[in-house]
């Protein structure tokens, strides 16, 4: 199947499917998903026979998910009428991960080539819909039914927006629902502004648009929004309990780097 299709920022789901596909080969995956494997293979059946194919070394961005893929459980397990908008979703199998009963309306948005390829590759499901569309055009939050509680998941999707973009999205979800919980990951400031030089987003011709250095201020975007907390993603537990040793070192080494230990901040808000 040819990734040609899918252009700049789109291409960026690449990397972590493939991430994905790996741990669930490790003997004792961190996330475990076996659409992961499955997608990755038919998007690119050579993904693991190139140089570094089998290398483990992006497994920090599948702690990102399990990170995510824990909240959100929590959330839905206190909220079984809720809503989900899982944004920039790529051909992560969320919906599939944490098979939410049927109260839960599931909404699965990305731009429309990318859901286009969701359609070919993962299965339909009740109580579930794609939406092909910008995140930046609101125009997508007047098809979710409201008046419910809404769980907001934007997992590597916020670095890519501008400021103005990611503040107008999240002001609008919480100005659209009575109660919610808002995850995402953020980059800080420096990482923003060297990104033009990332040999990886350089490879995919994007680069990030905004950074936060303390991304807990984000809740001073609106008077409904509160700050939760954070979850750590390179220093995890996790990850320093089941990654192969060479990738253990390799972290170890990183962060002796300073600025590396937060070089993507997940957390989590609520209002
Ligand atoms: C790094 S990938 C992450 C994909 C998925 N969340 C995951 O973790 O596997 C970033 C995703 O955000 C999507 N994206 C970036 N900007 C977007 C926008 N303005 N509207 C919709 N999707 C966007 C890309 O198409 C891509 O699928």
């Amino acid at each position: 199947m040819k990734q040609t299709e899918l252009v700049g920022v789109q291409k960026t789901l690449s990397p972590v499917l493939k991430a994905k596909a790996l741990d669930n080969r490790l003997p004792d995956p961190i996330l475990g998903d076996e659409h992961a494997e499955r997608v990755m293979r038919l998007l690119d059946p050579g993904y693991d026979q190139r140089r570094f194919g089998t290398s483990q070394l992006g497994l920090a961005a599948v702690v990102r998910t399990k990170a995510h893929d824990d909240w959100a459980r929590s959330f839905l397990a206190g909220h079984p009428d809720a809503v989900v908008l899982h944004l920039g979703c790529g051909l992560d199998a969320r919906v599939y991960r944490i098979d939410p009963p049927a109260t839960v309306d599931w909404y699965d948005l990305d731009y429309p080539a990318v859901i286009e390829l969701r359609r070919r590759l993962l299965p339909e499901r009740e109580h579930y819909t794609l939406i092909g569309s910008s995140v930046t055009d609101l125009t997508w939050l007047e098809r979710i039914p409201r008046g419910r509680p809404v769980l907001m998941i934007a997992e590597g999707l916020v670095p890519y927006l501008t400021e103005t973009d990611a503040r107008r999205l999240l002001t609008s979800v919480v100005d659209a629902f009575p109660t919610g919980q808002i995850q995402i990951d953020t980059v800080p400031v420096w990482a923003w502004r060297t990104s033009k030089w990332d040999p990886t987003l350089r490879k995919y011709g994007t680069r990030f648009n905004c950074g936060f250095n303390d991304p807990a201020a984000l809740a001073g975007w609106h008077p409904r929004l509160e700050y939760v907390d954070e979850t750590p993603m390179y220093d995890s537990p996790v990850l320093m309990a089941k990654a192969p040793a060479n990738v253990r070192r390799m972290h170890r080494l990183m962060l002796l780097l300073p600025g590396m230990r937060r070089s993507t901040r997940i957390v989590r808000f609520r209002f």
